[in-house]
């Protein structure tokens, strides 16, 4: 048995120089034991001496492999380095391993990955300093709880944004001080080692009831976005409550309502989001469609589906996929035995685009522009519904939830990761079924995108 020591929680170059030199002497992953500091080692297990590094070039890892594991190291999984250690080894005879992320332990660092990098964002988003004399001068001083080992990780981000102020971050596990010149680090502290109440959050507290307008907040993003957790180190949340109380009739029912969860989704957030979305005006869209038309279906729904654009039927109705492909859609989804009513279906781009013809308005594809500006909204959905599965009907909806071309026939059939790390397929979009002029090639590819569907429906039994 061989042991690995780590020197802290988020040593990841520790882990990348034992993991080159045990792969280099071919050591199996059930033969290590990695540990950090001086933590209790297995009783079985001996010391080994270091491994030696490995002949150059003998195992080339791909960049995508690289950039998990970095992510994965600063979790709190403590399975994280061995699991990564597998994965590695597996990666020698399997190269593309790290792409299949229906594996499940491609899966199980993805997410931890993820879990990482939202906890990243919270403390970017919710650290809140208060100001302290600190011999003569001010001092910014700030605690914060994350949830994984990410705070030497964020630490350039502070430094970057604050670079004038001295401050400190105190954390349980460690604490950083920042000079105005240079970053030091310090043992781990307690809540009550941090300043609460001063100055630094009256005048914030002043600032924040002076801006903010309850008609206008975004209630979704702010709920998903601002988790319990974090609100009592945040001034100006205690005023939230007083703040919207205060507000006309419209607020006080929408507060009120702001509590109705549907698995843990706030229904109020979906309202907002979709009443905000009404006066959309981020592309010339808007000036010709009718309306905006918003995804709809459960808030807590496992999948969504993303279509292209509304159709010339969805732009009068005010509602996705009732037209000619929707219920080319409904028919497939009945065939795969997937519950529509439990998708959510939304569009990559919420108006429609035509050119008239007469008094006919023909359906023209949205550019690369309009659906970069309408992603907003995507993203919006998405992080409030939070699907365990997202489906990209064709090359729009694909182009839209990875921010790239992405080519259908090479990616169809298989789990992809989006950006947030969640799961995605990609399939082709209804209407190209509906525009086939060879029957039998329909029947063909009709019998694919219901065997698709049928795919997508059983996925989320496994997850
Ligand atoms: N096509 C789409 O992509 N979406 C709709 O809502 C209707 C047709």
């Amino acid at each position: 048995m061989r042991v690995v020591t780590l020197s802290e929680q988020d040593d990841f170059d520790g882990w990348r120089d034992a993991a080159r030199g045990l792969i280099a002497e071919d050591v199996p992953p059930d033969d290590v034991v990695w540990q950090v500091g001086d933590e209790p080692v297995d009783l079985f297990a001996t010391v080994a001496e270091p491994a030696p590094a490995p002949a150059p070039g003998a195992f080339s890892v791909p960049r995508a492999f690289l950039d998990l594991a970095r992510s994965a190291i600063l979790g709190s999984d403590p399975e994280r380095f061995a699991l990564l250690y597998t994965l590695l080894a597996r990666l020698r005879r399997e190269p593309k391993l790290v792409e299949d992320h229906a594996d499940p332990l491609v899966r199980r660092l993805d997410r931890i990955a993820k879990d990482v990098r939202r906890d990243i964002h919270k403390m970017r988003a919710f650290l809140r300093f208060r100001e302290v004399e600190d011999e003569g001068a001010p001092r910014f001083v700030a605690w914060f709880e994350p949830d994984h080992h990410i705070v030497r990780a964020n630490a350039a981000f502070f430094v970057n944004r604050f670079a004038s102020m001295r401050w400190s971050i105190l954390t349980p596990e460690v604490s950083i001080h920042w000079d105005g010149k240079a970053l030091s680090e310090g043992p781990g502290a307690s809540k009550a080692d941090a300043p609460d109440g001063d100055p630094t959050e009256e005048v914030w507290k002043t600032y924040y009831a002076s801006t903010f307008n309850p008609a206008r907040v975004k209630i979704g993003a702010m709920l998903k976005e601002m988790p319990k957790k974090y609100w009592k180190n945040m001034p100006e949340t205690a005023l939230v409550p007083g703040l919207l109380a205060a507000a006309q009739a419209r607020e006080s029912g929408m507060i009120a309502r702001a509590r109705d969860t549907v698995g843990g989704n706030s229904l109020i957030a979906w309202e907002a989001l979709r009443d905000e979305a009404s006066g959309c005006t981020r592309c010339p869209l808007y000036k010709p469609a009718t309306q905006t038309v918003f995804g709809e279906g459960p808030v807590d729904a496992p999948l969504m589906f993303v279509g292209e654009q509304p159709g010339d039927q969805e732009d009068i109705a005010g509602r996705p996929f009732v037209g000619p492909a929707g219920q080319m859609f409904d028919k497939a989804m009945a065939e795969a035995g997937v519950d529509r009513s439990r998708a959510y279906v939304t569009n990559a781009v919420k108006h429609f685009k035509f050119e008239q013809r007469g008094k006919r308005r023909i359906h023209a594809k949205p550019g690369a522009g309009e659906i970069d500006a309408c992603r907003w909204w995507i993203e919006q959905e998405q992080m409030l519904i939070k699907p365990k599965v997202t489906v990209a009907l064709g090359a729009t909806a694909a182009r839209s939830l990875f921010g790239k071309v992405m080519t259908i026939g090479r990616e169809r059939g298989r789990a992809l990761q989006l950006p947030d790390g969640g799961e995605a397929w990609i399939t082709v979009h209804p209407s190209y079924l509906l525009r086939l002029p060879d029957p039998a090639q329909a029947a063909e590819e009709y019998a694919r995108f219901v065997e698709d569907l049928r795919v997508v429906g059983g996925r989320l039994a496994g997850l």
